[in-house]
């Protein structure tokens, strides 16, 4: 399928994430908003969105941007991390995005709950990326994986749906697939990625030191959470996660162990506090996963606190 006309989307956060998709949307002659604080809105409104990318190229793209969302579109990405994502989306009043999807491309496994209270739930279609981009400053990313993956499911919005969107975004240059199972999908990047997230900002290695020197407690925490992924109904592979972390370049760290070490704050909440919540609503005993969010609580809000938007 592909798809001729042109959608409104609005990209709620143009960090990494959302400064990448956006501007792909834009250049393949999409109306993008980006929907920020004030500063950033300046900056993109004047300069527009700078993408520097070996896969993709180098390009700016004028685009829209804005504080708040004022007119219909017919889709939202929300690109924020976790930790603003309630303050994000009163940038988004329910009446003023229409009958727009919303497709929040977070880390986490809570998120599609709080979007389904607040817009009406058929709306709501969570989505996995599999990328490496980065905002280096307001108005700018550096795009640095070789590829730009998306996958789409929604256990609440009509299947010819999905597929428009995923078509329109495979037009635009990102790979995108629709998924049978929305929760599978979700518990499928978490279960990946909150070993190699908790363990390596923890004990301040890469994945080549703590696949071999600490193997045991990597093996302990997988076996921990394919246990609480299986309770929620999800089944999960130990063997395919450990398989996942061999394959990685030994210097590879995590996005949580970057943002600790830039000392901003970390989307513990969304991958460790979210473990937990399930974990107690499933009865699955959790100790290493506990102990873990404790030693890291004190890192949650970064050093660099940042505000006011
Ligand atoms: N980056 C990656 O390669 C990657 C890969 C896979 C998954 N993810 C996930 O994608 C999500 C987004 O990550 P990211 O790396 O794109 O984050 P990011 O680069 O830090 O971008 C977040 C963006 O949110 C904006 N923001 C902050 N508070 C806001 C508010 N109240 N209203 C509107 N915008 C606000 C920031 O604005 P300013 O520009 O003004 O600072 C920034 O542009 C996370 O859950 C992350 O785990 C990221």
């Amino acid at each position: 399928m592909t798809t001729e006309r042109q959608w409104r989307v609005a990209v709620l956060g143009p960090g990494g994430v959302g400064g990448l998709i956006g501007a792909l949307l834009a250049r393949a002659g999409h109306r993008v908003t980006f929907l920020s604080g004030p500063e950033t809105v300046r900056t993109v409104q004047e300069h527009g969105m700078h993408v520097r990318s070996g896969m993709l190229g180098e390009f700016t793209v004028k685009v829209e941007a804005d504080t708040e969302l004022r007119e219909p579109v017919d889709l939202c990405l929300v690109t924020v991390k976790q930790n603003v994502l309630g303050a994000a989306v009163d940038r988004v009043p329910p009446a003023a995005l229409g009958d727009g999807l919303v497709v929040p491309l977070l880390n986490g496994i809570e998120h599609p709950a709080v979007l389904r209270e607040r817009y009406r739930p058929e709306l709501v279609v969570p989505g996995v990326i599999r990328v490496a981009s980065n905002r280096v400053a307001p108005g700018s990313i550096e795009h640095g994986s070789p590829f730009v993956e998306i996958d789409l499911a929604s256990a609440t919005t009509p299947p010819d749906q999905l597929d428009a969107l995923a078509a329109m975004l495979n037009d635009a240059g990102i790979q995108a697939k629709t998924r049978g199972n929305e929760s599978a999908m979700l518990w499928g990047k978490l279960f990946f990625l909150a070993p190699f997230a908790l363990l390596t900002t923890h004990h301040q290695v890469p994945i080549g030191d703590l696949r071999t020197e600490r193997r045991t407690e990597l093996v302990d925490l997988v076996t921990e959470i394919a246990t609480l992924s299986s309770a929620a109904g999800v089944p999960a592979d130990v063997e395919a996660a450990l398989r996942f972390y061999d394959a990685f370049p030994p210097e590879a760290k995590s996005s949580m162990q970057r943002d600790a070490e830039a000392g901003r704050p970390l989307e513990l909440d969304a991958i460790g506090g979210a473990l937990l919540r399930i974990a107690q609503q499933h009865a699955v005993p959790m100790p290493l996963t506990e102990r873990l969010v404790t030693a890291l609580t004190p890192l949650i809000n970064g050093s660099t606190a940042e505000s006011g938007r």
